[in-house]
């Protein structure tokens, strides 16, 4: 069993420790939290040590760190992890700078420790299948990826909410949802050539934007459009279209609470199908998956590779880039930094 500390008691901390209740791999058993009376409260009915500060954090003989602080600490609570020898997973996005997650990831690579990530939506079922399609070559050639994740919780938050604003959130509906079907995107597709997007706030008056649309050339030449809102009810869709069929993924609730998917698809010369999958819990999954590789001490067991989790938030930076500057955004033109 991997002992962690969770960092940050909001709305994902709080959701993180109630799904590890479940796990015989890894338990929260330890906390942070600055709001002092939610932090005791929740530390109290959930039975966790209210820890004062992260340093006491560190201090304590634990296995690993979860961080679900807001996205501007998470670089520096990585590295203070790394060099506590703790192993760390960190939410999404690692961080909003290429340079800044390079240095996260170099600090865990030089300590030894795995780096786990909060992309879960590449754990669900129908997401796996998309994957093993593709390699094992049953829809054909990679043409074109569509996904949206929308959502409007974000409209109860007070205006002053870190989430809404550029330096809190930069990108707000990217770093919000649509990061994580990106990232599903990259991963399929190889990392991006290069990235045209868009953010605005149409419906609100978030100074992150509330209608996200990009377009991205991804490495083989295939295209994906990836799209987020803030301010519609909850929507999730994922569909990879193929020179030999094509799979569309319907969420039928948000990861907080899944209660599974709808998967059509269209292979060959098959008639169209529709799946009923159940509900599993993809956020138990990866930290499990991390608990796993963290016990191993191996980051190469931890399924998302070093090297996409730092593609990810290169593309990342890029979109936003092209959503302050209007233009395409090319990749390649990009330093690599490790
Ligand atoms: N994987 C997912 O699907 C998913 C879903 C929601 C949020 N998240 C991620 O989780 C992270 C937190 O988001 P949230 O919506 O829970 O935010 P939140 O604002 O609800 O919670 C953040 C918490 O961190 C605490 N905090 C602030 N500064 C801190 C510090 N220096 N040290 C310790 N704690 C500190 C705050 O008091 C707050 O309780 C973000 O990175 C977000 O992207 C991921």
């Amino acid at each position: 069993m991997i002992r962690a500390a969770i960092i940050g008691l909001g709305w994902w901390g709080k959701i993180i420790t109630k799904t590890l209740e479940k796990s015989e791999k890894i338990r929260v058993v330890a906390a942070v939290e600055p709001n002092e009376s939610v932090g005791r409260a929740f530390c109290m009915e959930s039975g966790l040590l209210y820890l004062p500060s992260y340093t006491a954090a560190l201090e304590e003989d634990l296995d690993a760190i979860i961080l679900t602080t807001p996205h501007r600490f998470h670089e520096d609570q990585v590295i203070q992890a790394a060099n506590s020898k703790k192993h760390v997973f960190c939410e999404k996005p690692l961080s909003l700078s290429l340079e800044s997650a390079t240095r996260a990831v170099k600090a865990c690579v030089m300590n030894d420790v795995v780096l786990g990530i909060g992309h879960e939506r590449r754990f669900e079922p129908p997401m796996q299948l998309v994957r093993k399609l593709l390699q094992d070559g049953a829809l054909g050639e990679l043409l074109q990826i569509e996904g949206n994740f929308s959502q409007n919780k974000l409209l109860k938050l007070p205006p002053d909410n870190w989430r809404l604003s550029r330096a809190g959130a930069g990108c707000g509906p990217l770093t919000a949802t649509g990061i994580h079907l990106l990232d599903m995107a990259l991963s399929l597709g190889g990392g991006a050539q290069s990235i045209y997007a868009s953010n605005k706030a149409l419906a609100t008056s978030f100074e992150s934007g509330d209608s996200f649309s990009s377009h991205i050339t991804l490495a083989n030449g295939a295209v994906a459009s990836i799209n987020a809102l803030l301010a519609t009810p909850f929507y999730s869709r994922f569909a990879v279209f193929g020179s030999r069929g094509w799979i569309e993924i319907r969420d039928k609730s948000h990861v907080e609470a899944p209660t599974g998917w709808t998967v059509l698809s269209s292979l060959g010369e098959q008639e169209p199908t529709m799946v009923e999958y159940p509900a599993t819990d993809p956020v138990l999954a990866n930290l499990e998956a991390f608990a796993t590789a963290a016990r191993q001490g191996s980051q190469q067991s931890y399924p998302i590779p070093i090297e996409e989790l730092l593609n990810t938030v290169d593309a990342y930076e890029a979109a936003y880039e092209s959503t302050l500057n209007g233009q395409i955004v090319h990749l390649g033109s990009r330093p690599k930094l490790l």
